[in-house]
């Protein structure tokens, strides 16, 4: 990679952070693209967190993607914050500006488009949606459906407060669910989501009797180590639609690499095969 003195600067702040795809999945679209740029993964201490940002904005970079844990502390950080991201607390991409830092959250997008692209009959605005779990990836799904006008979401978490937190925080039409009856919650609905890490490699798979849950109705996994978790092998073996975990993951860049490189990307096949390989 030869770079010039006028090459665009970006990256991927976590603590840790060697475990990102980010850099990976951004660097396959410069090379794709032919761009002058490169995106770096920077790993960063809570306790720095704040002056580095402010660095990297002085150093020209053109802005960064926050992992764990930076997310929530992005929020106190930016100069101007979208109203998604403020709605769901969490700031995954910043954009630097003239000096100052413009934050927003591609989460509820990335969820979306993956859908879109994957599922294009799919309606959100159909049937209920039943979403498990209650912590940062299930505000971001919550909000996003309820921006595309979801009827009504079902929300199930082993503790439960904190799925009231979050109804409260989002202002969507959400109904409690215990998560001793999460299993009847499938009843009627047309998307069922899975935030929690069960299913995950090393961790033990959700539990879920999936006999109330019709068959025509779409299911889709944050979890995508393994791609195809217990819960979506259970499904596609009834037959029903089933997306995987990549796609969020990967559609939730499109927009920081747009704004940062000046080229809106696509994710591809190629793109999902080269995330994969590593
Ligand atoms: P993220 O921000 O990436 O969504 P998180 O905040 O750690 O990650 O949330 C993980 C989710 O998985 C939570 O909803 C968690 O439930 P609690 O809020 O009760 O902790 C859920 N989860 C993790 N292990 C679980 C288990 N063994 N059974 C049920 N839910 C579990």
């Amino acid at each position: 990679m030869i770079l010039s003195g006028k090459s665009r600067l970006a990256g991927v702040m976590g603590w840790p952070v060697a475990h990102s795809l980010s850099p990976r999945l951004h660097g396959f679209w410069l090379e794709h693209h032919g761009v002058d740029g490169t995106y770096l993964p920077l790993a960063v201490q809570p306790a720095r967190f704040a002056a580095a940002l402010q660095s990297l904005s002085e150093m020209g970079f053109r802005g960064v993607n926050l992992t764990l844990p930076h997310k929530e502390a992005g929020l106190a950080a930016c100069d101007r914050i979208d109203s998604f991201a403020r709605r769901v607390g969490a700031v995954n991409t910043i954009v630097f500006e003239a000096g100052r830092l413009i934050g927003s959250n591609t989460d509820g997008f990335g969820f979306l488009e993956s859908l879109r692209q994957e599922a294009p009959d799919w309606d959100p605005r159909a049937a209920p949606a039943l979403v498990l779990g209650a912590g940062g990836a299930a505000r971001a799904v919550v909000g996003a459906l309820r921006d595309a006008g979801a009827p009504e979401i079902r929300l199930s978490n082993r503790t439960p407060a904190r799925a009231g937190k979050l109804a409260s925080d989002l202002d969507a039409p959400v109904v409690l669910v215990p998560w001793a009856e999460r299993a009847a919650a499938l009843d009627g609905i047309g998307l069922l989501i899975n935030t929690t890490s069960l299913g995950m490699v090393g961790k033990e798979p959700l539990d879920l009797d999936l006999a109330a849950f019709p068959t025509r109705a779409l299911v889709t996994d944050i979890v995508y180590n393994p791609l195809e978790t217990p819960l979506l092998a259970a499904a596609r073996e009834r037959g029903n639609p089933v997306v995987d975990g990549l796609g969020m993951l990967l559609h939730q860049a499109r927009p920081g690499f747009e704004s940062w490189f000046g080229v809106a990307p696509k994710v591809t096949a190629e793109l999902r095969a080269f995330v994969l390989a590593a």
